[in-house]
């Protein structure tokens, strides 16, 4: 294959490796259900909000990198709002992107695998700063 250069070989060298050396740890699969923002939460742009989510029943070993990722039509949109946070925690705050007013946001928490929180709104109409629901 024209792009399996020795850089990509080297790559997967070393992730065999790092496998190997981390030994076989088992993948807990997280999927912590969202408990903000809800269905009736309304988020001004450019504020700072916290998505919170149940971490009750975090497993010890969490395989992934956490990640929050907007989604917007039930598209997600290719930016990031927080990365590299500890899942166990329960919360993360985020900056609310300058986006269009709508109603159709959802919040994605990735940690083994995707997780929607309900749709909810973003208003980046600053005559309705101050509705923050928190
Ligand atoms: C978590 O991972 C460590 C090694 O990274 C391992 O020793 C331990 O047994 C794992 N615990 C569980 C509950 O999987
Ligand atoms: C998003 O998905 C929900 C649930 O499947 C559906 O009710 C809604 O119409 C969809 N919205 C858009 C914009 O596709
Ligand atoms: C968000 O920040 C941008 C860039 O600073 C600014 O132009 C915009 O008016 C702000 N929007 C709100 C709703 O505060």
């Amino acid at each position: 294959m024209r792009f399996a250069t020795p850089l990509s070989a080297l790559v997967s060298l070393l992730c065999a490796a790092a496998v190997h050396a981390a030994g076989p740890v088992p993948l807990d699969v997280f999927v912590p259900r969202i408990t903000n923002p809800t269905a009736g939460t309304v988020w001004v742009s450019n504020t700072t909000q916290t998505v919170t989510w149940d971490a009750s029943n975090a497993p010890v070993n969490i395989s992934n990198g956490a990640l929050i990722m907007l989604r917007h039509n039930n598209r997600t949109a290719p930016f990031i709002l927080a990365k590299g946070f500890d899942l166990r925690s329960g919360s993360c705050p985020i900056t609310v992107p300058w986006v269009l007013s709508d109603d159709d946001y959802e919040i994605v928490l990735f940690g083994d695998s995707g997780n929607f929180s309900p749709p909810f709104t973003i208003t980046s109409d600053t005559a309705n700063a101050g509705q923050t629901t928190a």
